[in-house]
């Protein structure tokens, strides 16, 4: 085939959009935006990055940041663990590099959180180093281009495509020739059937479009099924706000708060009163209302989620629980998307 950067650089000087993290891109805002953008879409991302530069302009101010802080920055994008993840690396990139990201993929990837594709992101990006930056956008647009039904999932269809990317980079704009690869996944090569071959810069090499089979590729794994978990919430209020329990330091929203919980059991309402009377809770006489039924999705684990309100009088809150007002809710506890449902009877 012939090579693709001509033709793919000059439609991404045309089209490519005005990103602030492109208008401006050292290794930092490259690195923030490529972590927010893994699972969450351009336009959704774009408010919080600008709101979590204006908080944390620097590596040092990220290192330094204060994790009630840190998490309410990232609420509502979701997998916090990449927060934690970025947190952690910034103290490393203190430690060894100055403050600063270093210019050497390898020793990108080592840090915290940054996998092959984020590497490549900022090293090609930021540093001009000629590496690639996979990721479902390029491999979508390549499984297409070659017409490869490789399922993109399995480590070795995936390194053989990474090869494939290579062969057409140009080194010396290493980084604009894998960003107009994602761009055009992202804007013309889209997923989920029929991509916009009619504005492809590259539709007269397309092996797919030549062969008609563009909506049925890339051939992905059947996703496993999720593991649905039976949740019992207690949505308790009193005099000083609503009781919400801080969440262990490991494992799933690790280190962030919800409203009282019991992870795999589905508690009747007597139940529950006797859980919460044997957290040491003053329940006597209360009335419980029943919540309504509410789901969450987590990549292999689903949620179904019930139980009940209650209006308690003012009392202390259990070990490891604080009553937090509406207003603290708003300003300083991170309560994850998970409680969505519950959100609004909250504040
Ligand atoms: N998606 C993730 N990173 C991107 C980038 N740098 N350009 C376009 N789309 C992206």
């Amino acid at each position: 085939m012939e090579n693709i950067s001509p033709a793919l650089l000059e439609w991404f000087y045309q089209n490519r959009r005005i990103l602030p993290f492109r208008e401006d891109p050292t290794p930092y805002h490259v690195w923030l935006s490529e972590i927010m953008l893994q699972q969450t879409r351009v336009a959704a991302a774009l408010p919080y990055y600008e709101r979590f530069l204006a908080a944390l302009p620097d590596i040092p101010a990220l290192a330094a940041c204060e994790e009630e802080k840190l998490h309410k920055l990232w609420e509502g994008l979701g997998y916090y663990s990449r927060v934690r993840n970025l947190q952690k690396a910034a103290k490393i990139v203190c430690a060894q590099y100055g403050g600063q990201l270093p210019a050497d993929y390898d020793a990108l990837r080592a840090l915290p959180g940054i996998g092959d594709y984020t590497a490549g992101a900022v090293a090609s990006i930021s540093f001009g180093i000629p590496v690639p930056a996979v990721d479902g956008n390029v491999l979508r647009v390549f499984s297409r281009l070659y017409n490869d039904p490789g399922v993109i999932t399995e480590p070795a269809v995936k390194k053989a495509f990474t090869a494939r990317v290579m062969e057409h980079q140009p080194p010396e704009k290493a980084g604009d020739y894998n960003q107009a690869l994602m761009e055009l996944g992202a804007l013309v090569c889209v997923p989920n059937g029929a991509p916009l071959c009619e504005q492809c810069p590259l539709a007269h090499l397309c092996a797919a479009r030549a062969a008609g089979t563009a909506p049925e590729l890339p051939q992905k794994a059947k996703p496993k099924p999720r593991r649905i978990q039976p949740v019992t919430l207690a949505l308790l209020e009193s005099p000083e706000g609503f009781l919400l329990q801080q969440r262990p330091e490991k494992g799933l929203l690790a280190g962030l708060w919800q409203p009282v919980l019991w992870e795999n059991e589905s508690l009747s309402a007597e139940e529950t009163l006797a859980r919460l009377q044997a957290m040491g809770l003053d329940v006597r006489g209360t009335r419980p209302e029943a919540l309504p039924a509410a789901k969450h999705i987590f990549s292999h684990i689903e949620w179904h989620m019930g139980g009940i309100a209650l209006r308690l009088p003012a009392q202390a809150a259990p070990a490891g629980c604080v009553w937090a007002s509406r207003e603290a809710l708003k300003t300083t506890y991170t309560l994850p998307g998970a409680f969505k449902a519950y959100r609004k009877r909250m504040l």
